[in-house]
């Protein structure tokens, strides 16, 4: 006669509550009724967290092997680079507001103890795409991380929760509902193994936008309480550190915006000409190939390229005929007319760099001999840029998509590109809304 042990075979089910030290709550999903296991000796000691899956014994009573650890911790941790905040282009306001926001209160926290000032648990970042938001939001855990472990000295990570709205909308009934709450029980569980984490939420507004504006609305007339619930659950950022992204702020509920959830809404605009400078010597570096005859007025690389980036400025932003983009109908009959530099954004100053160092390693390659990037290399990935765009709205559209740009949409009745001269008719997007 032997010992068979525990069975191996049973039913798999979802932790929703930790009890005390020896038992769980499981169920109410997938028509379970809600129930109350015991965990096995097993079990006794290993850490479970809500969210996490245990084996059960066939007459439930008892929680006897746990199969997988919440895999929503690996499926949105993101990684962060090195991100100073200098790598961050035309910002100021916007990196100023969150470090007032956060780094201060997570810094001198028993000063804001002592003052019983309230700390936030977050911010909002919200502006036209490709502008910077999700850079910031990383450029914050990065540096945030790094002044805590420089104050506290000892190792602190951060760990990054990259989580995209419209991921947790397409998924299983129940299973939104279950990811949000998995999310921040991995945050305060990364906290106690002294981590600094951050909840991402990039596209805000589809998981937390107003319930009644969504096609969504059954699924976010739940999400929307649980989500606010979470955070009030939530002391402060020296926890865990939420950081909504999105397009469209006027679209969030604002029950998720009322003080003491996240009441710091930071604006990411586009880059004016200064901004736009910023971001093209972030990306232009002095360590790249440029061609000769550019560095021969100047003292020195540095001085080379700043003026490089004064000239492509002016031919960028120049209110020129090439330049003109779109043409906005208003109501009352008036034409405005949108430059390509109204529509300039990060996204595409760094894309047009990427461009034009391509151009150079083809050229290198061509002709065996080395070259460098040139000036006419960052005009034509200019053009290239905009013509091969996805910035043009989609056709059915409009007003939405000139929401999204962040351009005052009141009135218009029709947008049309603007043909830039001596361009070929195939051009993509040139339809006519
Ligand atoms: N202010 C900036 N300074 C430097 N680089 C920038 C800046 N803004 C954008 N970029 C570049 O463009 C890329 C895309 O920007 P990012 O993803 O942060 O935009 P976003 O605002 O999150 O856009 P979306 O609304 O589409 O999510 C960045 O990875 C970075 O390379
Ligand atoms: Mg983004």
């Amino acid at each position: 006669m032997g010992d068979l042990g525990f069975e191996t075979a049973g039913p798999v089910t979802k932790i929703t509550e930790i009890l005390g030290t020896d038992r769980l709550r499981v169920g109410s999903e997938h028509g379970l009724h809600s129930m109350v296991l015991q965990r096995s000796a097993d079990l006794a000691s290993s850490s479970l967290k809500t969210g996490d899956e245990v084996r059960v014994d066939s007459n439930y009573r008892m929680a006897l092997e746990m199969l997988s650890s919440a895999k929503s911790q690996e499926y949105y941790l993101d990684s962060v680079p090195e991100l100073p905040w200098e790598k961050v282009g035309g910002q100021e306001a916007a990196l100023q507001a969150i470090k007032d926001a956060i780094e201060l209160p997570l810094l001198h926290a028993d000063l804001f103890k002592k003052f019983q000032h309230a700390t936030p648990k977050g911010f909002l970042l919200y502006g036209p795409p490709g502008c910077g938001k999700t850079l910031i939001g990383k450029a914050t855990a990065f540096n945030l991380t790094r002044q805590l472990r420089e104050q506290v000295g000892a190792e602190v990570r951060e760990f990054f929760m990259h989580v995209k709205g419209p991921e947790i909308l397409n998924m299983w009934v129940g299973e939104s509902e279950r990811m949000v709450r998995e999310i921040f029980a991995t945050a305060r569980e990364k906290r106690k193994e002294g981590f600094m984490p951050f909840v991402f939420i990039d596209e805000a507004e589809s998981i937390l936008g107003t319930r009644r504006a969504s096609r969504y609305s059954n699924i976010l007339s739940t999400l929307v309480p649980m989500f606010c619930s979470e955070m009030d659950g939530i002391e402060s950022l020296n926890d865990v550190v939420i950081i909504l992204a999105s397009n469209r702020a006027d679209l969030i509920d604002p029950a998720i915006l009322r003080p003491g959830r996240i009441d710091r809404k930071i604006k990411v605009n586009r880059p004016n000409k200064q901004g736009a400078r910023e971001i093209y010597r972030i990306y232009l570096t002095d360590d790249l190939p440029y061609e000769g005859a550019l560095t021969k007025e100047s003292a020195g690389i540095g001085e080379a390229i700043e003026r490089l980036v004064d000239r492509v400025l002016e031919h960028q932003f120049a209110r020129r005929e090439e330049n003109k983009f779109l043409e906005v109908t208003l109501r009352s009959g008036r034409k405005e007319i949108l430059y390509r530099s109204d529509l300039i954004s990060g996204a595409i100053i760094a894309s047009i760099v990427e461009r034009a160092k391509a151009m150079a390693i083809k050229r290198t390659i061509s002709t065996q001999q080395e070259h460098g990037i040139r000036e006419q290399d960052l005009y034509a990935a200019f053009d290239a840029e905009y013509s091969e765009n996805d910035i043009f709205p989609p056709a059915d559209m409009t007003e939405e998509w000139l929401k999204l740009i962040d351009y005052d949409p009141e009135n218009v009745v029709k947008i049309s590109p603007v043909k830039p001269i001596g361009d070929s008719p195939s051009r993509p997007g040139s339809g006519v809304i």
